[in-house]
């Protein structure tokens, strides 16, 4: 059996690194691996393949950075070919991201098998370039593995066949499972306690230039009180430097570049709390019981705020400065409970695909 996957950006790597892994223990199968140069950076790619232990991809589309549009088709076009050339009885799309939108849609136009890793997700914002993915990509897939109970009833609700959803777990725990005795801290940053971690990269926090500054006005406010870490995304990066806005010389507010895996979990984990708009730093958090604001107004990933360490401070920075009092003051962590984020999601998804076509 020969199973094609296809990654392209940041989060979708470690996500396939398990499911990778766990094919391998099957003899029958054979694996090809497509990155399609979503993302390029050396710190945004390649220091990750080697830290999650992935292979070298057999292929690298080299699509770059352009709209939301032309990245898509650009994705279409070189990737058809690499299908009708392989002829893969599965292919396999992670996550949310416009590389992956892009293959499913190739693959169900020439009938390929096509499976979607985190399917069922829903933020009900299609404001949400993401959003827009998850539907298309949901619609088109032969196969859907999702991480929790909501994304079935999701799937469900939009009429998705049953026998086609398959709860599985969530990948991405698979791989901090697997690292977390690995993480460690960037020497530099060793013995700074207590700190906060901030992210934040999505194009309505970020490309809307007034709300950045007062932002990162917030952040300097709260770095009077203890260290604030915030390693910029380049769209980040891009944006602060046409807002024109650096933190002052002197304050424990630290603009740092994008992190490799290791460093970046050790961060995770040691933080007194994290202020994110990512989505997969939402389950993290919660899997490691770091208490986690989430600057957005909705969320794909409820299951974090009902059974995780998750809260939504939306646009608000009263909220935001309150709800981090709260959180600093009063730490309720608590383990993870919830169902199937355990380590074993992408053998259950290996399972899954070799008995389908056998
Ligand atoms: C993408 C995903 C988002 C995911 C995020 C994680 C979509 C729609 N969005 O957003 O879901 O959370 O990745 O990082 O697919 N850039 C670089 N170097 C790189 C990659 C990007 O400089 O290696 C710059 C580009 O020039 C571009 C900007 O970052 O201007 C945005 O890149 P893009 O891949 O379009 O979207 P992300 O914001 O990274």
């Amino acid at each position: 059996m020969h199973i094609l996957h296809v990654v392209g950006a940041r989060p979708n790597f470690m996500k396939a690194a398990p499911v990778l892994r766990a094919l391998r223990e099957f003899s029958n199968v054979r694996q090809t691996l497509v990155h399609t140069g979503q993302h390029y950076d050396a710190g945004m790619s390649d220091v990750f393949f080697r830290q999650l232990d992935m292979p070298e991809p057999d292929l690298n589309l080299s699509v770059g950075s352009s709209s939301q549009a032309q990245q898509t088709a650009e994705v279409i076009s070189r990737f058809e070919p690499v299908v009708l050339e392989r002829k893969p009885d599965w292919v396999l799309v992670y996550g949310d991201v416009n590389s992956t939108v892009a293959a499913a849609l190739v693959c169900s136009k020439l009938q390929i098998s096509v499976a979607h890793v985190e399917a069922g997700l829903r933020s009900r914002d299609r404001t949400m370039p993401e959003e827009i993915n998850r539907l298309v990509t949901d619609r088109l897939s032969d196969l859907l593995f999702t991480p929790s109970s909501d994304a079935d009833d999701n799937l469900r609700q939009e009429g998705i066949s049953p026998d086609k959803i398959h709860l599985v777990g969530n990948v991405m725990i698979d791989t901090l499972v697997r690292l977390l005795p690995q993480a460690k801290m960037p020497l530099e940053l060793a013995g700074l306690d207590p700190f906060v971690l901030v992210t934040l990269h999505r194009p309505a926090n970020v490309d809307d230039l007034p709300w950045l500054r007062q932002m990162l006005a917030a952040l300097v406010e709260v770095s009077r009180d203890l260290h604030v870490l915030f390693p910029v995304h380049p769209r980040t990066s891009k944006r602060l430097a046409e807002a024109g806005v650096l933190p002052p010389e002197n304050s424990k507010l630290r603009l740092l570049p994008p992190l490799p895996y290791l460093e970046f979990l050790a961060l995770q984990s040691n933080a007194r709390a994290v202020i994110t708009d990512s989505g997969g730093m939402q389950e993290e958090t919660s899997y490691l019981g770091v208490p986690c604001l989430t600057v957005r107004e909705n969320t794909e990933r409820p299951i974090t705020l009902t059974e995780g360490t998750n809260m939504l401070v939306g646009r608000d920075i009263a909220r935001l400065r309150t709800e981090l009092q709260r959180v600093l003051t009063n730490p309720a962590a608590r383990p993870c409970t919830i169902p199937l984020w355990d380590g074993h999601a992408a053998e259950r998804i290996a399972k899954i695909l070799v008995v389908t076509k056998s």
